[in-house]
């Protein structure tokens, strides 16, 4: 990735960063009642400071990529982020993955405790759809309708947090390499793949566009468990703010551990050939797409 890239990457990071504080700050909306002190900073642990944002960052290029550059795209990728937030924060509970470490700082249920974190969870989850059907998201209600449905599908029980049950599931039960495959593409796929779609629809893609977002979006769920689960053999927790080495400690079978990593590499690539494929009829405009493809897939953090 060019110098260039990186920087414009960071720059959209962190206009993320700043909403998501604005948004989380202690003035309360109208027909809210009060902002409690202590839910409030749970939430500000799990969801400020820390991480990548690819998924708002992601939402973000492919609005651009249909010429939306506006604050409608920003809100749009914040309100996805909050709910990746909450999802991280459930899935570190003692009742799921018993984690400590996230992002490199202590989990919200131990810088705080386990039914904060639980609210915090809640919270984030409510105010991302607070988020998504904000006026400024875009100026036709039909879209912002259309948009909050498919959060709602991305995240729910035909989506993230229905993979995340199958994925638990396999703590006690073998697993195919079909199996797998579903149940990622539900666990993390189901957001980056909303990611895709919410820019498209925002842009008013075409249904051609709008497909072809579509299968962008799921090699990109793909390719990113598939580096998230390479690292999690091979990258140690200090370079990644998380434990590793949980999916094997867990007898959790990855693709990775089907498929060997040097099979999950030659997997990877050919999901980046197929993404610039898919891009290509966008032209150059679709360069920091293709490049965010390759960063996700080739991660080490
Ligand atoms: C980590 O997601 C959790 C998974 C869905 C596997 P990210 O790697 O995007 O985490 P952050 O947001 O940068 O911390
Ligand atoms: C988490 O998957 C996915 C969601 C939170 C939806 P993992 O349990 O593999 O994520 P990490 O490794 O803890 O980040
Ligand atoms: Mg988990
Ligand atoms: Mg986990
Ligand atoms: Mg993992």
């Amino acid at each position: 990735m060019t110098e260039e890239l990186m920087l414009h990457l960071g720059t959209q990071a962190t206009r993320v960063e700043r909403e998501l504080d604005t948004l989380l700050s202690s003035g309360v909306l109208e027909s809210e009642i009060a902002r409690p002190d202590r839910l409030l900073a749970a939430m500000r642990h799990g969801a400020l400071n820390g991480g990548k944002r690819i998924r708002p960052v992601l939402l973000m290029e492919v609005a651009h990529l249909f010429g939306r550059s506006d604050d409608g795209a920003l809100l749009a990728g914040c309100a996805l982020e909050l709910v990746h937030c909450y999802s991280l924060v459930h899935d570190d509970l003692p009742a799921m993955d018993d984690d400590d470490l996230r992002r490199g700082k202590p989990t919200v249920h131990i810088a705080f405790d386990e039914a904060t974190a639980i609210l915090a969870g809640d919270a984030l989850l409510t105010l991302a759809f607070d988020v998504i059907c904000d006026d400024h998201v875009h100026e036709d209600p039909a879209i912002r309708l259309r948009l909050t449905r498919e959060l709602a599908r991305a995240s729910g029980i035909g989506g993230m947090a229905g993979g995340q049950m199958l994925d638990l599931e396999s703590e006690h039960r073998d697993r195919n390499e079909q199996e797998i495959r579903k149940l990622q593409s539900m666990k993390t796929g189901a957001l980056l793949r909303f990611a895709c779609r919410a820019g498209a629809i925002l842009g008013r893609a075409s249904d051609e566009e709008l497909a072809r977002l579509t299968r962008f979006g799921e090699i990109i769920g793909l390719a990113f468990q598939l580096a998230d689960d390479l690292l999690d053999v091979e990258a140690s927790a200090e370079a990644m703010g998380k434990a590793t080495g949980k999916d094997a400690e867990a007898g959790k079978a990855t693709l990775v551990s089907l498929l060997g990593t040097s099979a999950t590499r030659t997997e990877l690539q050919a999901l980046l050939d197929e993404a610039q494929t898919l891009l290509a009829p966008f032209g150059s405009n679709a360069a920091t797409l293709v490049a965010l493809a390759e960063y996700i897939a080739k991660r080490d953090r």
